[in-house]
């Protein structure tokens, strides 16, 4: 189980592609100095529209990688994976993990006045229904809604304004509707179009990131005690679309990428 003694110098990151970077690029933030492994399963993007079945032989592929890659703690840095299969993750893995959707919750709990929270994610996500699963348990009303586009508007690094704006008033406007104070980005590649979002809502809905929270629970665990940073990243296709658009979204070259059978 995840400890607070262990000092986690090896951490890894999964992602069904680039969203998983909006997670690891705060955790290396507050962490500069660790050995970090980043896989981005781009062979089977977009993790959202698959069956739990599909999503559990995936898990177990992601689980088996990174036991070989002798990791101390795998950060779940995707919604739709710790919705369905973080328990499963856990009942195979040589290392600890943590998922983003707890850290949401939390974060959701502390930023809601009017206790009405809208949850955005994949359909997989919201038919899972572990975000309002916990948020309910808590006393809160929830409206989630299944943003289909968006990770295809992230991976392809869409940036035709109309055409997204447009998307987001379609899944937005029940929450807006419903009364949310608060919005959990409830899957790791919307933290990239929060300008959109945003300009839909106006300042009257606070977002919240569910990787601010984690990150700084990592950090309180772990520290920054090593000397060195190592990142490798792994793909399973595409790798040069993942540097060009990767780079962008974490703000510095992207090397060291291996494209995996
Ligand atoms: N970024 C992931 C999530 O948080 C998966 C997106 C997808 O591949 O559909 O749910």
């Amino acid at each position: 189980m995840y400890s607070k003694q262990k000092p986690y110098n090896k951490i890894g990151f999964v992602d069904s592609g680039l969203g998983g970077l909006t997670v690891f690029k705060k955790v290396k933030k507050l962490m500069p100095n660790k050995e970090y492994i980043y896989f981005a399963d781009s062979a089977n993007v977009p993790y959202g529209s698959k069956t739990r079945e599909q999503m559990i032989k995936i898990s177990e592929n992601i689980v088996r990688f990174f036991n070989e890659q002798q990791i101390d703690l795998l950060v779940v840095a995707c919604n739709t994976l710790t919705s369905i299969a973080l328990s499963h993750m856990r009942s195979i893995a040589n290392f600890d993990i943590i998922g983003v959707v707890e850290y949401g919750v939390k974060s959701a709990l502390q930023t809601t006045s009017n206790k009405k929270v809208g949850v955005i994610a994949t359909k997989a996500t919201v038919d899972n229904g572990l975000y309002k699963k916990l948020l309910e348990q808590n006393d809160i009303e929830v409206c989630q809604s299944a943003c289909l586009d968006f990770v295809g508007f992230v991976e392809e690094d869409c940036k035709d304004k109309e055409k997204i704006l447009k998307k987001v008033e379609e899944y937005l406007k029940p929450i807006v509707e419903f009364g949310a104070d608060t919005i959990i980005l409830g899957c790791t590649h919307y933290p990239i179009l929060i300008e959109y979002l945003k300009e839909y809502t106006g300042e009257n809905i606070t977002f919240v990131d569910p990787a601010d929270s984690l990150s700084e629970d990592i950090y309180e665990i772990c520290g920054n005690y090593q000397n060195k940073c190592d990142i490798k990243y792994y793909v399973t296709k595409n790798p040069s679309d993942f540097k060009i658009n990767g780079s962008k979204i974490i703000g510095e070259p992207i090397e060291n990428v291996t494209e995996m059978e």
